[in-house]
């Protein structure tokens, strides 16, 4: 890609980002556990159009209403393969948009932590990953990157990644654990059961 479609890439972006801004703003609609997109391995972008463009955008403004710290297409509704991450709400200066990525190095060395989910709200519960991933991606301008990251950054990488594979954070959980959530995840259930004629657990 030259430099100019680049620069002409960016400046779309912006422009989505100012009519976004106020009562424009695009906030989606969150996809709840029993949802079945959640559980499906969402297919590659193909092609950086301006519709993928302003999925990012849609994602970035959800995000940042609904107070998370990543999200994916999966979650609201359109199953591709792409996620933004955000780390503002923990204090670090960290803001990313990955499309088609892919986690190409995982650390033996792991540790749990306390995760939620916007698609599963109000249940928590401790996961156990790897501290340290290597991901490469596509950046919204077009470019190739491999993020280094550890921490919270890493966690939030990988609870992201396993949204566009059709995983979800309460996989990872204890048989205790799941008990102790019991009642949100029915009340979840119950209401897409309604809302959606069909879930897929
Ligand atoms: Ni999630």
């Amino acid at each position: 890609m030259t430099f100019k479609k680049l620069a002409k890439l960016y400046s779309r972006i912006k422009i989505y980002s100012y009519y976004f801004q106020g009562n424009k703003m695009a906030i989606l609609q969150m996809a709840t556990y029993g949802n079945p997109i959640l559980r499906a391995k969402a297919p590659e972008v193909t092609e950086l159009t301006d519709e993928i463009l302003k999925v990012i955008v849609d994602l970035e403004d959800t995000l940042s209403r609904q107070r998370g710290i990543g999200l994916a297409a999966p979650q609201v509704g359109i199953s591709k393969r792409i996620f933004v991450v955000d780390l503002s709400p923990s204090k670090q200066d960290i803001k990313v948009a990955l499309i088609n990525p892919e986690i190409i190095y995982r650390s033996a060395e792991m540790s749990e932590n306390e995760e939620g989910c916007l698609s599963v709200p109000e249940v928590w519960g401790n996961v156990l990953r790897p501290d340290e991933i290597k991901i490469k991606g596509m950046l919204p301008n077009g470019r190739t990157v491999t993020i280094r990251a550890e921490g919270i950054y890493a966690r939030a990488l990988q609870h992201e990644f396993d949204h566009i594979e059709g995983i979800l954070f309460i996989d990872y959980f204890s048989p205790g654990e799941i008990e102790q959530n019991r009642e949100h995840l029915d009340t979840i259930l119950d209401h897409n059961r309604k809302k959606l004629g069909r879930i897929l657990i």
